[in-house]
Order: structure tokens, then C-alpha cells, then sequence
């Protein structure tokens, strides 16, 4: 008799493969009600080299209580499922992007002082998140957005082509050890990613405390078809006024390091 193919009804079901990966408890079950999703799709279960590391970090109870009570309105996770519609969620102001923004005081600074601009900001710290979303409640801003996820997944997935006004990133992971450097956002393979979703003669504003990757920002910045320099020397930009002083920053100079901003052009498509 040929062997039946049905499923047995009662059959145990099948043993998960021994190297399926499980998360841990703290990627997977929310820490606020209605706040951000503990590991949005795609950031941590792509086989991908990351830029940052996840982490499990404490947050106050003004933090927790910001994700939970403004998450809802101001909060985007990351989820890779939607391209997003920045026309409705910022009222049609152009939109930068700032990746990395840490505990979000410069951010909050910075959108106080150009409330004409939206700024869609994206980090993957909790803390920092819940951070923002109360300095702009505090400061009455409307023209952020507070992100949960990996910006690189917000770009591939969620930006439509030549959407963004502007990109910051001030104070990227600099990733000292040289085994570490393929983990480092600026490289020519972003920078592709990047060009497809900013307009032409939106701007890309890179600093860094950490000279041998500021060294490394202006060689693949330098060599990439679709930027230009927007120094005529081809060099370093001087730190332009609008940019406070962030709190990375800070410990940088406490430790005697030199800062470098760079500001590179998104050109027309040949
Ligand atoms: C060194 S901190 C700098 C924070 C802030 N800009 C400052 O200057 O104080 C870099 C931040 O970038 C975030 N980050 C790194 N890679 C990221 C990515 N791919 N998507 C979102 N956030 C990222 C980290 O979580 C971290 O908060």
C-alpha cells in the first residue's frame, strides 16, 4: 500500500530546525502600550551587516510615558510594509531626513528654528525616542516625526525616489576597529541608496569627531557620480550655523577631538 500523504490530524506538530533563530523576550514584546514596536520588520532579522547595534536600554519614566502617550500621533515604526506619503504626514513642508539622532535635543533645536521644514527622524535608541517626542510636545513643534527602525530599511522600502529635501547625519557610529569598518553607514553602497531618494540639489550634511572616518566620508563622497562638494575646494565644509552642537559631539570635543562637516550636493541625473 502507497504511504498516505494526508496530514494526520493528530500528527505532533513539526520540532522547529535546531538552528531556527528565537529573539529574545525583549525584541518581540511591546515595553509601551501603543508605543513602538520592539523590533520592527526588517531591521533585526535581516541577514545584512547593520550600522548599529541593538540594545536594550533604560528609559525614564518621562520617556516611557512620552512613547505612550505620543507614539500614536508623531511615532512611525519601520516596518518595510508601506511607502510613506510625506505630503500628508508633514502638510506638504519639504522633508530631511536626519538618521541617527541619538537623545534628539539638536534635532528638537534645529526643528524649532525652521518650523518650515519637516524632519523625519530615525533612530532605533528608545530612550532617545521618547526623548524627542517630549521636547517637541514641550516646544509645540508639529513638524517632526519620530522613526523606530533602521534607516536603511525607511529608504529602500519607504521613501519614495526623490522625496527627501535633505539628509543629516551628525555623529554616525564611527566603528574604530578595523573589523568593524564594513559596519560604518557612509559607503558607496548607501550613498547609491541615498542619491535615488533625495531631489536633485537636496543636500547630504555628514560630521564626524572621528578623523579617519571623516577622512573616508570625503573620499566616497568625493568619488560618487550623483554628489558634488558643495566646497569649492573640494575639502571639509565649515560647520554651518544651523547645526547645534549635539550631545555625541560634545564628549567628542571633551576628548580634544577635531569635528568635520561635509556637505555634498545631490546632482541631476546624467
Ligand atoms: C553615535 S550616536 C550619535 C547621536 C547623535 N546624532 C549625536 O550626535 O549625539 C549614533 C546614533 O545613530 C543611530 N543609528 C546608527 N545606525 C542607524 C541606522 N541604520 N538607523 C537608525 N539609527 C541608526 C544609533 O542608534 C545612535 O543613536
Amino acid at each position: 500500500m502507497s504511504e498516505s500523504r494526508t496530514p494526520q490530524p493528530d500528527a505532533p506538530e513539526a520540532e522547529p530546525a535546531a538552528n531556527s533563530y528565537v529573539p529574545p523576550k525583549w525584541r518581540t514584546e511591546p515595553r509601551f502600550p501603543d508605543g513602538p514596536a520592539p523590533d520592527p520588520a526588517g531591521s533585526h532579522h535581516e541577514r545584512r551587516i547593520r550600522s548599529f547595534q541593538p540594545r536594550r536600554s533604560r528609559v525614564t519614566t518621562g520617556q516611557g510615558e512620552a512613547l505612550k502617550r505620543l507614539w500614536g500621533t508623531w511615532g512611525l515604526d519601520i516596518d518595510g510594509r508601506e511607502v510613506l506619503d510625506l505630503d500628508r504626514l508633514f502638510g506638504g513642508l519639504p522633508v530631511v531626513l536626519e538618521i541617527g539622532f541619538g537623545m534628539g535635543e539638536a534635532t528638537a533645536q534645529m526643528a524649532a528654528a525652521d518650523p518650515d521644514t519637516g524632519i523625519l527622524a530615525v533612530d532605533v535608541h528608545t530612550p532617545g525616542q521618547g526623548n524627542l517626542l517630549a521636547l517637541a510636545e514641550r516646544g509645540g513643534m508639529t513638524n517632526v516625526r519620530v522613526a523606530n527602525g533602521d534607516a536603511v530599511i525607511l529608504l529602500r522600502e519607504m521613501l519614495p525616489p526623490a522625496s527627501l529635501a535633505g539628509i543629516r547625519v551628525y555623529f554616525p557610529d564611527p566603528w574604530p576597529k578595523a573589523r568593524h569598518h564594513k559596519r560604518r553607514l557612509i559607503q558607496p553602497e548607501f550613498l547609491d541608496l541615498a542619491a535615488t531618494r533625495m531631489a536633485p540639489g537636496a543636500v547630504l550634511h555628514c560630521a564626524t569627531d572621528w578623523e579617519p572616518y571623516a577622512e573616508q566620508m570625503l573620499e566616497v563622497l568625493s568619488a560618487h557620480p550623483l554628489f558634488e562638494n558643495t566646497q569649492e575646494d573640494g575639502g571639509f565644509a565649515p560647520r554651518p550655523d544651523f547645526r547645534p552642537l549635539t550631545r555625541f559631539e560634545g564628549q567628542g570635543l571633551d576628548k580634544g577631538h577635531v569635528v568635520h562637516d561635509l556637505l555634498f550636493r545631490r546632482v541631476e541625473n546624467a
